[in-house]
């Protein structure tokens, strides 16, 4: 496959297209970012590892059913996917309280929420991703009823898939954000799934073993996204 022009520069991922107009390059990089893009740094072996990380993932979510853009790795820090017209929302599913559900609504990190809920939220930095409902999404035409029915589905399916993986390794899913787009006409799971999206915490320390570290300034940050996949069985 021949990586042709740079189509988009995201803030942790560069995007290529190909020489097939259906499929482009994923270029995970080094750079680091949170708090929409106010904190960004370099850290040695992120792109390698996300890319691994996401493959291994991706490649555990088709074998579960899930569509997914993922098609296959290509080097050590990039991958080949399906070429999607974006949705611009997160789809954030939570298993327990932390983060921003915390800030807003005033309640303790690390309460088991059941049922997990889901939230939305819209894709723009400038704005600092506020969150929205169904029918913002709808009125305002970011996506469409049908589709956002598709999107919820799907990304609780991830859950049933990835709460089990992650808690065979000994770990709590805490939550995750997962990004949706249109593939001639069908909603396919795109962007990534790393422990740059979501929150980990070891079973019996609750250490943390995310972004968070690098949010919260905790060090070691690669090394507990190493950590969590080892427990799961990727290769870096
Ligand atoms: P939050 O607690 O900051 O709302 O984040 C919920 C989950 O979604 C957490 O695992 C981090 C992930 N997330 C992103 O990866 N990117 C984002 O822009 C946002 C808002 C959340
Ligand atoms: N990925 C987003 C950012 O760069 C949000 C976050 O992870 O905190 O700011």
């Amino acid at each position: 496959m021949e990586k042709r022009e740079l189509l988009y520069s995201g803030k942790a991922k560069s995007v290529y297209s190909t020489d097939n107009p259906d499929t482009m390059v994923l270029e995970f990089r080094n750079d680091t970012s949170a708090f929409d893009g106010k904190k960004v740094e370099q850290l040695d072996r992120k792109g390698m590892v996300n890319n691994k990380f996401n493959a291994f993932i991706m490649t555990k979510l088709e074998e579960a059913g899930i569509p997914t853009h993922f098609e296959s790795l290509l080097s050590d820090t990039e991958s080949a996917v399906k070429r999607l017209d974006m949705i611009p929302l997160e789809c954030v599913v939570r298993n327990v309280s932390a983060g921003s559900l915390c800030r807003r609504l005033g309640v303790d990190e690390g309460i088991d929420l059941d049922p997990p809920t889901f939230e939305l939220f819209l894709k723009n930095d400038a704005l600092g991703d506020p969150m929205v409902n169904e029918y913002h999404a709808r009125s305002f035409g970011w996506a469409e009823e049908a589709h956002i029915e598709i999107m919820k589905k799907l990304t609780f399916q991830v859950n049933q898939v990835l709460k089990k993986m992650f808690d065979d390794g000994g770990l709590i899913l805490v939550d995750y954000k997962l990004e949706f787009g249109l593939y001639k006409g069908e909603v396919v799971l795109g962007d990534e799934f790393s422990p740059d999206g979501c929150r980990l915490w070891d079973k019996e320390t609750r250490e943390k073993l995310d972004k968070d570290r690098f949010r919260q300034g905790l060090g070691n940050v690669i090394e507990g996204y190493e950590e969590v996949g080892r427990r799961i069985g990727v290769q870096f």
